[in-house]
Formats: structure tokens, C-alpha cells, sequence
């Protein structure tokens, strides 16, 4: 602990005390399981490890001034320091190889716990009225691009990705799965489950969310079909339980602030507005617009958290049943 010579010191070096937010039991009671898939090499993966292996850079230079060590408590700070253009960047860049044992992140145990890791935030929505969306964000520290005609596109550091339930008084009532840069919507009683707890399927490598197991084209964005060119693929490999591995918050949308859930819990990252990845490669080729080596993605707050509709934009479908949503096939 610092010793500060004034209160002046005192109240501007320490967050100000907060009290914790409530966290509705039912949004744990109806937090959906993810199926990873059985032979993805990238797990789900704990926050401050990221932090812990990357340096803050923009335009891949080292961020003179930096909080040093840079923590799920202070991480917020680099946004005076380069806002969007910070990027969380490995050591050794994407491409290196072997690639760092961090960014496979850690398989969940036998009862779906990842161990002593935080690779999910739940951030809870009350728009009132007894209408609550609750969002579920995983983080995999490394995201595998899909193949196209043998060539890959789409890797990057660091990779988030969503599930959220809306309830209503409690109740469950849909749930959207984040594909890329769009999803699907689905209501409560169309998806498969574990007990009441919904299931979401989580793409190979991409960790794209789905409602079932199967082939996915992901070509047309919120479109499900079972054959395509960039393909996504599900399977019941290991269950992850996130709420085992969870910070829980709530988000105030009218001021656009979070709250922890308890007094342990840090709030600041969510507040970072660079990305948890590398930067795009610079000498990056591309390939009808597409590149191998991606930029690594920013975080929950982007993820349109204020929601009118299921879906982050309109017009929003709600499948009531998977079968609608694409043709499967097992493999
Ligand atoms: C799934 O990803 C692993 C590596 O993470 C790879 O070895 C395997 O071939 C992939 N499976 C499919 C069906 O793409
Ligand atoms: C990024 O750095 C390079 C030198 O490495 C410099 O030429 C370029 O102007 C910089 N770009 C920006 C946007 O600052
Ligand atoms: C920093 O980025 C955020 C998110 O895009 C933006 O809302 C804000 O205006 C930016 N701040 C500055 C000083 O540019
Ligand atoms: C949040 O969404 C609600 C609709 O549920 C809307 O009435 C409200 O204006 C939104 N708040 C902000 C700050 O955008
Ligand atoms: C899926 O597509 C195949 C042909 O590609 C068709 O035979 C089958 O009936 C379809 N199944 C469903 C459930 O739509």
C-alpha cells in the first residue's frame, strides 16, 4: 500500500467506494453451458493472463507511461494513452511459433470448471419493468480463423464472444448467440438444455456460439446454413460451466457505468476501450479483403449492451426452433 501525504491524495488514488450490485440469483439459475468443441486447442482463458503476457501498444510501439503492472484494475487507464488505437500485443507477434502456452487458455474439469481462472463476465441489464437482459462474454485468448479453399483467415489474439438471455419477471424468455460479426436469436423454449440451463455449441477455434452441434456456413451473417465456403464446426467436446470461471456486474445504460457484483470483483477493464489482441499485421496480406492475421478484438461494452431487440440491430429474428435456423448435419 502507498503511503499518500493528503485526503486530497487519498480520495483521487483509490476508486471510490461503491456499493455492490445485486446479481438476480435467476440469471445464474438460467446462465447457459457452452460445448467446446473436442479437439479446439484454444480454452477458454482467465483475463489477467492476457494482460500478464501482452504489452500495451500503439502502432507496435510500447506505451511510454503505462500502468505497470497492468491490471483488471487499472487497464482503463490506457485509454488517455491511445483510447482504440491501444492494442494488448504479444511478445512474439501472431505468427510465432511454437505459439506461447497461454494462448491455449484451459480446459474445464469433469464439472465444468476451468479452475482458478476469470474467463467470463456476466453483465446484468435491468431496463425495468421486470425486463432483464442478461449477457454472458467468454473470453478465449486466441481465436483460429476458418478455412477458405485451403487458406485460413480470421486469426486473432485475444477473442470475445457472447450469449444473451432476456427475461422477463425472472423468466427466460430468448436468447441471442454471437456468430462472427453477427448471431442468431432463438427463444428460451427452442434451445437445447441441461436441465434448465440453456446450451450453446462453441465453433471450433472461432468459438462462434450456436444452438446445436453440426456444420455451420457462416457466410451470410445471422444465417445458418449447413454447407458454404467458411465453415464452423460444433460438437459436444468438453461443457464448460462459465459461471464457475464468472465476474458478475450490472451496467447502468443512462450513465453507462458498471457495478461489481461484489466488493472483489475489479470493474476498471471493462472500461478499456483498445483491443485485448495484436493489431493487425502490418505487411497483412489480403485476399478479397480477408486476412489470415487479424486485429484482436475490444471488449464487452462494444457489444451494444442497451438492447431494444434480442439481436445487437434490427430487423431481429427469434427462431422458435433450431430447424428453422439452418439444416444441420452431424459429423
Ligand atoms: C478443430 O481444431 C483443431 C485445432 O484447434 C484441429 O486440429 C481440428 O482439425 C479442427 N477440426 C475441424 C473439424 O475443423
Ligand atoms: C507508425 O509508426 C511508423 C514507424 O514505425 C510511422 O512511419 C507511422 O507514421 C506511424 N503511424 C502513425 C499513425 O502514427
Ligand atoms: C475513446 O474511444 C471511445 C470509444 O470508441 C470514444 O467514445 C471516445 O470518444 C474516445 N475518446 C477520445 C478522447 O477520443
Ligand atoms: C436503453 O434501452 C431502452 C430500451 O430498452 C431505451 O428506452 C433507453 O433510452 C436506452 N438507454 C440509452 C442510454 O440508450
Ligand atoms: C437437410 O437438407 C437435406 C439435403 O441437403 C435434406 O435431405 C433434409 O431433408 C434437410 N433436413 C431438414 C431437417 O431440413
Amino acid at each position: 500500500m502507498r503511503m499518500v501525504s493528503s485526503s486530497v491524495a487519498l480520495a483521487a488514488s483509490l476508486p471510490l467506494a461503491r456499493a455492490a450490485a445485486t446479481i438476480p440469483q435467476y440469471v445464474y439459475d438460467y446462465a447457459p453451458k457452452v460445448w467446446l468443441y473436442s479437439t479446439d486447442a484454444y480454452r477458454p482463458s482467465d483475463l489477467q493472463a492476457q494482460l500478464d503476457n501482452t504489452t500495451p501498444q500503439v502502432n507496435w510501439t510500447a506505451i511510454e507511461g503505462a500502468p505497470s503492472p497492468l491490471t483488471l484494475d487499472n487497464l482503463d487507464q490506457l485509454n488517455d494513452l491511445g483510447n482504440t488505437s491501444v492494442y494488448l500485443t504479444t511478445a512474439g507477434g501472431i505468427a510465432a511459433r511454437p505459439m506461447p502456452s497461454w494462448l491455449f487458455g484451459v480446459t474445464p474439469d469433469s464439472s465444468g470448471n476451468a479452475g482458478n481462472i476469470h474467463a467470463c463476465a456476466i453483465v446484468v441489464n435491468d431496463h425495468g419493468s421486470g425486463a432483464v437482459d442478461a449477457f454472458y462474454f467468454y473470453f478465449y485468448a486466441y481465436n483460429k480463423g476458418d478455412k477458405v479453399l485451403g487458406l485460413e483467415f480470421g486469426d486473432h489474439i485475444g477473442d470475445w464472444e457472447h450469449n444473451m438471455v432476456r427475461f422477463s419477471n425472472g423468466e427466460p424468455q430468448a436468447m441471442w448467440f454471437s456468430q462472427h460479426a453477427s448471431g442468431q436469436a432463438f427463444t428460451y423454449d427452442a434451445v437445447e438444455k441441461d436441465g434448465q440451463r440453456p446450451l450453446s455449441y462453441s465453433g471450433n477455434g472461432t468459438h462462434a456460439n450456436y444452438a446445436n452441434a453440426g456444420q455451420h456456413d457462416h457466410t451470410i451473417p445471422g444465417i445458418d446454413l449447413p454447407d458454404g465456403p467458411l465453415l464452423d464446426y460444433s460438437d459436444q467436446g468438453v461443457l464448460w460451466d462459465p459461471t464457475l470461471n464468472a465476474y458478475a456486474y450490472t451496467y447502468d445504460a443512462s450513465s453507462g457505468t458498471f457495478t461489481a457484483g461484489d466488493d472483489n470483483t475489479p470493474v476498471a477493464w471493462l472500461n478499456f476501450n483498445g483491443g485485448w489482441g495484436d493489431d493487425q499485421p502490418k505487411n497483412e496480406k489480403t485476399i478479397f479483403g480477408q486476412a489470415e492475421y487479424v486485429a484482436g478484438p475490444n471488449g464487452p461494452k462494444f457489444k451494444t449492451l442497451n438492447r431494444t431487440e434480442v439481436c445487437p440491430s434490427s430487423p431481429c429474428v427469434v427462431w422458435d426452433a433450431i430447424v428453422l435456423a439452418g439444416n444441420e448435419t452431424s459429423i
